[in-house]
C-alpha cells in the first residue's frame, strides 16, 4: 500500500472513531493489561453484548491475576457457563498460574512473553499490548481481516499462510505510529463489527469508502476469500441393466469393497468394457435405452453412475462375470441387500414397466 493511502486510512478511521467508536466498554475504563486480556478472550469469537455480563460478573469474583489464579478450575467453568468454546476458560485459567507463578501475578508487558501465553496468538498478544499500554503492535482478528481484505481487494482464503501474511503487512503499513495505535486497533474492531459486516457492509457511512477497491468494484462480499473447497476425486462407474422380458440381472459385489455383499448391476470403468461385455457375451439386443447419469457421494470420492438398460431378445448364457450373477423379477424388489442407487435404478424400471390391465 502507498504510503499516503495508508497515512489516509489511518487519519479517516481515527476521526471516524472520534464520533462513533465504543470508549467506555467496562474494559475500556480504567484499563490494565489484566482486563485487556480478560475481555479480548472473550471477545474471541463472541459479540460484545454477550460478553459484557459475563466480563463484570468475572471482574467481581477475580478483580486480579491472582484471585483467578487461586480459584478452583471448577469455579472459572461455571463463570464461563453459557460463553461457549471452553477451551479458552482453561486457558485462561491456566494462564493466570503462570503468571501468578512465573511473574508474580503481573501481566507481563514483553511481546515474546505474552505471546508465549497459553490461548493467546499474535492478534491478542497485539490487542492487549496495544489496547492496555499503548504499545506498537498491529492486530489481526476476523473483523480486521474483513476491513483489510476489503480495502486492498486481497484475494484469498485468510487460512492460507501466504494470505495471512499479506494482510498482516497491510496492517502493519495502516497502524499508526505515536499514541493513537490504542484508539487505531480498537476503531479497526468497531468498524468491522458495526459497518463493515459480513454480508450487508455500509459502505455509504465507512470513513474508508472513498479508497475501498471492494467497495468501488461493487464486490464486498467477495471478499475474505472463502475457504476452498474440499476437493474429491471423481470416478466414473458404467452400469449395465440386463433386462429379459419382466426379468433383471444383479449380480452380488465382492465381500470386500464398496458396497460389499450387496447386490447391483454389472460394473465397468469405462464405456468401451462394457460394449465389449455385450459382444463377448453375444448378446442379442432388442432396444437399449440410456438412463440419465447421477452422481453418488462417498465421504473420500464421487462416483458418476452411467446406467445403460439393455433389453434383450433371448435369454444370454453369459460367460464373462456370471459370478454370482442371478435374475430377479422387475415387479418386486428382490429381497437381498442393494447398493442405495441400484435400489433407486430398480425403482425406476419398475415404474417404467408396461402395467398390467385391472381385471374389471
Ligand atoms: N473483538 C475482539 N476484541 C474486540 C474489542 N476490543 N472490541 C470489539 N470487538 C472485539
Ligand atoms: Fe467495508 Fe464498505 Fe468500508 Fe470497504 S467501504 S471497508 S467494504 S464498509
Amino acid at each position: 500500500m502507498q504510503k499516503d493511502t495508508a497515512n489516509w486510512f489511518s487519519d479517516q478511521l481515527l476521526s471516524w472513531y472520534q464520533l462513533h467508536g465504543r470508549k467506555t466498554l467496562p474494559w475500556q475504563i480504567n484499563k490494565t493489561p489484566y482486563k485487556t486480556w480478560l475481555s479480548e478472550v472473550m471477545l474471541q469469537q463472541t459479540q460484545v453484548s454477550t460478553v459484557i455480563p459475563y466480563f463484570e460478573q468475572f471482574i467481581q469474583h477475580f478483580p486480579d491475576v491472582k484471585s483467578l489464579a487461586a480459584a478452583p478450575l471448577d469455579q472459572v467453568l461455571h463463570l464461563w457457563t453459557g460463553l461457549g468454546y471452553y477451551a479458552r476458560a482453561r486457558n485462561l485459567h491456566k494462564t493466570a498460574q503462570i503468571i501468578a507463578t512465573e511473574y508474580d501475578g503481573q501481566f507481563p508487558v514483553e511481546f515474546a512473553r505474552v505471546l508465549a501465553l497459553p490461548g493467546i496468538g499474535r492478534s491478542t498478544a497485539g490487542a492487549i499490548l496495544s489496547l492496555a499500554l499503548g504499545q506498537h503492535y498491529p492486530i489481526l482478528d476476523g473483523n480486521c481481516k474483513r476491513v483489510l481484505s476489503r480495502f486492498s481487494a486481497v484475494c484469498g482464503w485468510p487460512g492460507n499462510k501466504a494470505v495471512e501474511q499479506k494482510l498482516w503487512d497491510l496492517a502493519e503499513q495502516v497502524t499508526p505510529q505515536g499514541e493513537q495505535v490504542s484508539a487505531f486497533n480498537q476503531a479497526m474492531m468497531d468498524l468491522g463489527a458495526t459497518l463493515c459486516s459480513r454480508s450487508k457492509p455500509r459502505c455509504a457511512q465507512c470513513p474508508l469508502h472513498l479508497n475501498c477497491r471492494a467497495a468501488q468494484a461493487g464486490e464486498q462480499t467477495a471478499y475474505p476469500g472463502k475457504k476452498p473447497a474440499k476437493t474429491i476425486p471423481e470416478k466414473q462407474s458404467f452400469w449395465l441393466m440386463l433386462q429379459y422380458q419382466q426379468q433383471i440381472l444383479l449380480q452380488q459385489r465382492p465381500a470386500s469393497g464398496l458396497w460389499g455383499g450387496l447386490y447391483g448391476f454389472i460394473e465397468f470403468g469405462n464405456e468401451q468394457h462394457r460394449t465389449d461385455y455385450q459382444l463377448l457375451n453375444n448378446l442379442k439386443v432388442a432396444a437399449t435405452l440410456e438412463l440419465p447419469a447421477f452422481r453418488h457421494t462417498f465421504s473420500h470420492f464421487r462416483l458418476w453412475i452411467t446406467p445403460l438398460l439393455v433389453q434383450l431378445a433371448t435369454k444370454p448364457e453369459l460367460v464373462q462375470e456370471q459370478t454370482a450373477a442371478q435374475w430377479f423379477t422387475i415387479a418386486q424388489l428382490p429381497q437381498v441387500g442393494l447398493s442405495a442407487p441400484a435400489k433407486i435404478l430398480l425403482q425406476q424400471l419398475q415404474a417404467l414397466q408396461p402395467r398390467n390391465e385391472e381385471k374389471s
